[in-house]
């Protein structure tokens, strides 16, 4: 097997889009550490890498620069909490360029309740959904420059706090209202008010209609 990549292997990003086919589900499965076990065909067509090159490396490998390591600190917290979590996610591709998925991490326990393997789940997400989360991951990415990650979740914290919104329902807020499948599934502005009283099952549902990835 051919030596694992590092992260001085990392490409140089570029600023080109990868488009990703609408139906496209991008799976990987991690084993607790983040060590990639398994990737589907999508997976690796996307991100450029064989699949000798991912299998047994860290996930960190399509990291992109401009994600906010905030971002990776709540995903993790919520996983190793045996709690599933969604995540807007911008990658880096083998050549440089990127791509953003919506991503839902899924976590595998045994009888005992020890994890067994984290999954991602990942589907293409719209130019508008994009924009809507880029000013919050630009500044977050600025504050970790100059502060660090104890600054930056106390921004993301006071941000949160001042939408009066838990991280679960600012992602939901965002797909809702800028989602053009969830406009097309007659689904607006009006869901995200109700979005905060609606039932887990009805939600799932939502999930299920959008992306088919709950
Ligand atoms: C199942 C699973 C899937 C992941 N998928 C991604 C991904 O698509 N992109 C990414 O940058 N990190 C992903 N991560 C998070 C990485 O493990 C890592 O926390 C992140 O890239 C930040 O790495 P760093 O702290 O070394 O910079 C995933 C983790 C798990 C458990």
């Amino acid at each position: 097997m051919s030596a694992k990549l590092t992260k001085a292997d990392r490409p140089n990003p570029i600023n080109e889009e990868i488009k990703i086919d609408d139906e496209a589900v991008l799976i990987s499965v991690t084993d607790p550490k983040g060590i990639i076990r398994e990737v589907n065909d999508v997976f690796i067509e996307i991100a450029g890498y064989n699949e000798e090159e991912l299998i047994g490396a860290p996930h960190n490998i399509i990291r992109h620069p401009d994600m906010p390591q905030v971002m990776f600190k709540i995903v993790w917290e919520h996983i190793k909490d045996r709690e599933n979590v969604m995540a807007l996610v911008k990658n880096l591709a083998k050549d440089g360029r990127y791509y953003w998925i919506l991503t839902d991490f899924v976590t595998k326990v045994d009888a005992s309740r020890e994890v067994v393997n984290y999954t991602a789940y990942r589907r293409p997400i719209c130019k508008d959904v994009q924009n809507a989360i880029t000013p919050l991951y630009k500044a977050l990415c600025a504050i970790e420059d100059i502060a660090g990650m104890e600054a930056s979740e106390k921004f993301l914290g006071e941000y949160l706090e001042n939408k009066g919104m838990t991280y679960d329902e600012m992602i939901e807020d965002i797909i809702v209202k800028h989602c053009k499948k969830a406009a097309a599934l007659g689904f607006g502005n009006q869901m995200a008010d109700d979005f905060k009283t609606m039932s887990t099952e009805k939600k799932q549902s939502f999930w299920n209609k959008l992306f088919g990835i709950k």
